[in-house]
């Protein structure tokens, strides 16, 4: 512990101003006009786990954005940790919300990271808790204490629903076999508080389509006499949720898992205070599912939400028209067992047996994903849980996520290996928002506690 804690603070301007530099290339995996930089961002990868000391390293091209990969095998007796992470971020928008550009990382001090935090897209999500177990690695490298193997697979298609990589994962078994997966891709309750999460809610996204008159329509000369495909769309949307908050669709609850009431009363002993939860998004109250507290409604139960809606005239002034067409992009939050692809099929066929006549609606299924649970007696997480209470002080608390990495459950099912998920980010954090930043604390934290997990990994597994 204490040659970790000296080697952190030697090199922990180095390891600031690396990630710096990684964070300069805006890796938009989303938008195409970023091409040329996501792969820049594969290189850069690349060149730091062989530089972090990591053998046979190759980019894995696919159909998409290319995989990196690396690896250090000391010993084939020893356990394996597989390390995942994504070096692809979020679109910067909305740009002008930003107080530094979001590309040029500056740190800045803030009321939660008195000792500053790093001000990035991708500074948290994820480029920087994938980049903390590059140095992890490199300090166990340094101090000769890497006590098993270890590879690393780091995606460029995170954000956009890691569709090869799935791909990739189903036809390499035996290059990605291991004993357990560790990935630092998501968040804590505070820098006072560590928590592992134990749940991550499932995915399916969908964009939706309803077409009323052939063009765009005079809204004095044909309102009232046709279909507004937006009032419609609306009228649609806002069906999808009862007065309770109970999504509509029907068959949509047959498979959600109902916990205990005691397993509820368990949840409900993590720190949280509701008058903070609200003053932090500038809230008069909060919203949700009928039966359920905040922090069920947004862990184990599953929602529905629009993303975007658009149509008709939303420019400068007033235009009187109507649209021929309305969109909306919507994402359903899953919890386990309910398969996204049969909640994708009811989705479509409720949706679009709403369309009155006057009107068409097309479904257009984007991608999904399962949701994911794991015990707490796990060798895996129990090793992380001493990681923690070494370098916080207090144990950490398990936590059901809202949030979703598909991949997650595809490496159960095809590696048959389970994950620990070990996040340092904090919800005030902003992923996927302007001002995404991360906070230095949590980024040297992360490096400090990522070799314990090594040690008491391989500790538990003798
Ligand atoms: N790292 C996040 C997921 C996350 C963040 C989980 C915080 C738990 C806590 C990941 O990059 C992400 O944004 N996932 C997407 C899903 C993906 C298929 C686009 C999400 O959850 O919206
Ligand atoms: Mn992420
Ligand atoms: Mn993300």
């Amino acid at each position: 512990m204490e040659s970790i804690k000296s080697y952190v603070q030697q090199h922990k301007d180095r390891f600031i101003n690396e990630l710096i530099e990684l964070l300069k290339i805006p890796s938009v995996s989303a938008d195409t006009a970023y091409c040329q930089d996501v792969i820049d961002t594969a290189d850069a990868v690349k060149a730091s786990l062989e530089k972090a000391g990591c053998d046979n390293v190759e980019i894995c091209e696919t159909a998409g954005y290319p995989i990196v990969y690396g690896e250090k095998m000391i010993d084939p007796s020893l356990p394996t940790v597989l390390v995942y992470g994504h070096y692809d971020v979020q679109p910067p928008d909305p740009i002008e919300l930003w107080t530094s550009p979001p590309f040029e990382p500056v740190i800045k001090k803030t009321e939660i990271h008195p000792e500053g935090a790093i001000f990035a897209r991708g500074a948290c999500d994820d480029k920087g808790q994938m980049y903390m177990h590059v140095k992890a690695f490199e300090l166990m490298m340094q101090t000769n204490t890497l006590p098993c193997n270890v590879k690393f697979m780091i995606e460029g298609e995170e954000e956009v629903g890691s569709v090869n990589l799935k791909t990739f994962v189903e036809n390499n078994h035996e290059k990605l076999k291991n004993d357990v997966i560790l990935i630092s891709d998501t968040g804590m309750i505070s820098n006072q508080q560590p928590s592992i999460t134990t749940g991550l809610r499932g995915l399916s996204y969908v964009e939706v389509e309803v077409t009323g008159p052939n063009r765009d329509l005079h809204s004095g000369l044909y309102g009232g006499a046709v279909a507004n495909p937006i009032n419609i769309l609306a009228k649609m949307v806002a069906s999808l949720h009862d007065e309770n908050n109970h999504i509509t669709i029907p068959g949509f609850y047959d498979n959600v898992e109902e916990l205990s009431l005691e397993e509820r009363a368990e949840m409900a002993k993590a720190p949280f205070n509701l008058d903070n939860y609200k003053k932090a998004l500038d809230l008069n109250d909060i919203y949700g599912e009928k039966g359920y507290v905040t922090n069920e409604r947004n862990s184990i139960r599953p929602t529905l939400d629009v993303n975007g809606i658009w149509g008709g005239y939303t420019g400068e002034g007033a235009k009187t028209v109507i649209a021929s067409q309305a969109f909306a992009k919507i994402s359903m939050r899953l919890v386990p067992n309910q398969e996204w692809e049969n909640i994708t099929e009811l989705f479509t066929k409720h949706f679009t047996s709403l369309a009155p006549a006057g009107v068409t609606v097309k479904v257009k299924p984007h991608h999904g994903g399962q949701g994911y649970v794991t015990p707490i007696d796990s060798i895996g997480y129990k090793a992380a849980n001493m990681a923690y209470t070494e370098t916080f002080g207090v144990p950490a608390i398990p936590v059901r996520s809202g949030g979703s990495i598909p991949i997650v459950a595809l490496f159960e099912k095809e590696l048959k290996s389970k994950t620990i998920l070990m996040g340092f980010g904090l919800d005030s954090d902003a992923i996927h928002s302007p001002n995404e930043h991360f906070g230095i604390f949590n980024y040297l934290k992360g490096i400090e506690t990522i070799p314990l997990f090594y040690k008491y990994f391989v500790e538990l597994s003798k």
